[in-house]
């Protein structure tokens, strides 16, 4: 495993080099012209296929939504829960059929399946019509890979990486206009027992604050209005580095002018006084944080090494809440985890009725190989943990109501993303709480910051109009 020593900026050199590449395959005939791009997991996969779409449109290649046309079909994948990496795994077999049909397809496959001990191997043995594949940590050799592939280099195309880089200044294909994402650091250093990303996306590293901030200021200067910070655990962000904290971080951006501020993931265990008192000075920061509390059981959180308890987590909610009064909290939580007992998720149903988040995701425990807790005995019978979700799942749906009911007759303010698919005559986007929203307003508002008065709600949604200014 890598150990923080083994933690290398790539050299500017080593970007430059596959920037040449890239233009190289450019040049090709025979290079794929269109990509079929399959994005798994987590907003750090969101991110980083947006990186990959930016290097694949370098070489020349625009996207291709149908993936039967695409010259190209890259997966980046996600190995955090069993479903994740069977549903990766069954269109990555798929693509065998159509390349039958079409013997040039290329097909690639990244993330973080393909950091785990063993896959690329296994991947390239067994499924031959497979042409390369790299882990997380290696996206700027997509190049380098593409041409090992396109020149039969199979050993090169398939080999491991490390799972310990940071680069800097890769090309990167935005969604939308007025948001985006940044990384602040790479990584994670917690080994919750259940998870597989440490194992996958190495040790912690953060990014040198100056960087992150002149890559903000462009951003700005080019009409982003919202941007996300990404980490597993931005809480730790410089712990690494022993340099600026989160909260500096977050500081700094503030003077951006940018107008909203987000990030995620954060840990419990590391939510200091000093982060929750930046959230309530910087206008840019949105009331809103994504804290998973996993387990209202102590016992469970201990053997999840979570390293908080249940009383920690009720008490830091309680500081943020008298901090930022309108903050809406969001969370993880993970039901039929080894030994859970009735009197153990009890506890988790009664913290989701403590804390009453806006909403939150429900997952049952899915063992990882390598991780410690899939060694651990007291494995829950399947029809437990369903009848357990399904439980948590109803009272998380009551409470969502609940809260979406008491906001209306408030004023918001929303970033208007687009036109509502459902009704072409609103427009939508998210409120600072983060709560989908649906609103009448000018479409020429479109990726503005507009107030209004919440007027209604659906199940996961509000409905709102426009106003003149939202109340203080
Ligand atoms: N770094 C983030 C998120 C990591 S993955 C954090 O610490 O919160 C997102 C969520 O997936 C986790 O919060 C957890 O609830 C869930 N998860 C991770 N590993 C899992 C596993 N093996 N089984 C079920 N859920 C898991
Ligand atoms: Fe996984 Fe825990 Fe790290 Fe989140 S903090 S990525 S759950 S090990
Ligand atoms: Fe999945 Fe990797 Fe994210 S395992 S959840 S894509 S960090």
């Amino acid at each position: 495993m890598a150990t923080r020593d083994a933690v290398r900026p790539i050299a500017r050199e080593e970007i430059l080099r596959q920037q040449a590449i890239a233009r190289e395959i450019r040049e090709r005939p025979d290079r794929p012209l269109t990509y079929h791009l399959v994005t798994y997991g987590c907003q750090m996969n969101a991110h980083d296929s947006q990186t990959l779409a930016g290097m694949l449109e370098e070489m020349g290649m625009a996207p291709e939504a149908d993936r039967e046309k695409a010259g190209l079909i890259l997966f980046n994948t996600c190995c955090i829960r069993d479903n994740a990496e069977r549903r990766a795994m069954g269109n990555i077999v798929f693509t065998r059929k159509i390349k039958r049909v079409r013997p040039e397809l290329l097909v690639g496959v990244c993330g973080c399946m393909a950091q785990q001990e063993g896959f690329q191997e296994r991947l390239s043995r067994r499924y031959p019509h497979v042409d390369f594949s790299f882990g997380p940590g290696e996206i700027y050799q997509l190049p380098q890979r593409l041409l090992d592939a396109m020149e039969g280099r199979r050993e090169q195309a398939f080999r491991r990486g490390e799972d310990s880089t940071l680069y800097e200044g890769l090309p990167i294909l935005r969604s939308s206009p007025f948001f985006a994402y940044q990384t602040v650091m790479y990584g994670c250093d917690n080994f919750c027992s259940y998870c597989v990303v440490p194992l996958v996306r190495g040790r912690e590293r953060s990014r040198e604050l100056k960087q992150i901030v002149s890559e903000a200021q462009r951003l700005v200067d080019e009409g982003v209005q919202e941007i996300m910070l990404l980490g597993q655990n931005v809480n730790s962000y410089g712990r690494d580095t022993g340099g600026p904290r989160f909260e500096d971080l977050l500081r700094a951006l503030g003077q951006t002018g940018i107008r909203r501020l987000r990030f995620m993931t954060s840990h419990p265990k590391d939510l200091s006084d000093e982060l929750i008192a930046e959230m309530a000075r910087n206008p840019a920061v949105c009331p809103h944080l994504h804290l998973p509390a996993q387990s209202g059981s102590d016992r469970m959180l201990a053997a999840m090494n979570r390293r908080y308890t249940r009383d920690w987590y009720l008490e830091r909610v309680r500081a943020l809440r008298q901090a930022i009064p309108h903050i809406g909290l969001t969370s993880d939580l993970i039901v039929a985890f080894p030994g859970e007992t009735e009197e153990d998720f009890e506890q988790t149903l009664s913290l989701a009725r403590q804390v009453r988040f806006d909403s939150a995701f429900t997952f049952i425990y899915s063992p990882r190989s390598g991780t410690a807790a899939a060694r651990l005995p007291g494995r829950i019978d399947p029809e437990v943990a369903r009848e357990r979700i399904l439980r948590l799942i109803a009272l998380q749906e009551d409470i969502t109501r609940e809260v979406l009911r008491g906001l209306v007759g408030q004023t918001a303010s929303v970033l208007a993303e687009g036109l509502s698919k459902r009704d072409p005559g609103q427009l939508t986007g998210k409120t600072g709480r983060g709560i989908a929203c649906n609103f009448s307003a000018d479409p020429d508002r479109i990726g503005q910051i507009v107030p209004v008065l919440i007027t209604g709600q659906g199940s996961k949604t509000l409905k709102a109009r426009q106003i003149e200014k939202e109340n203080p």
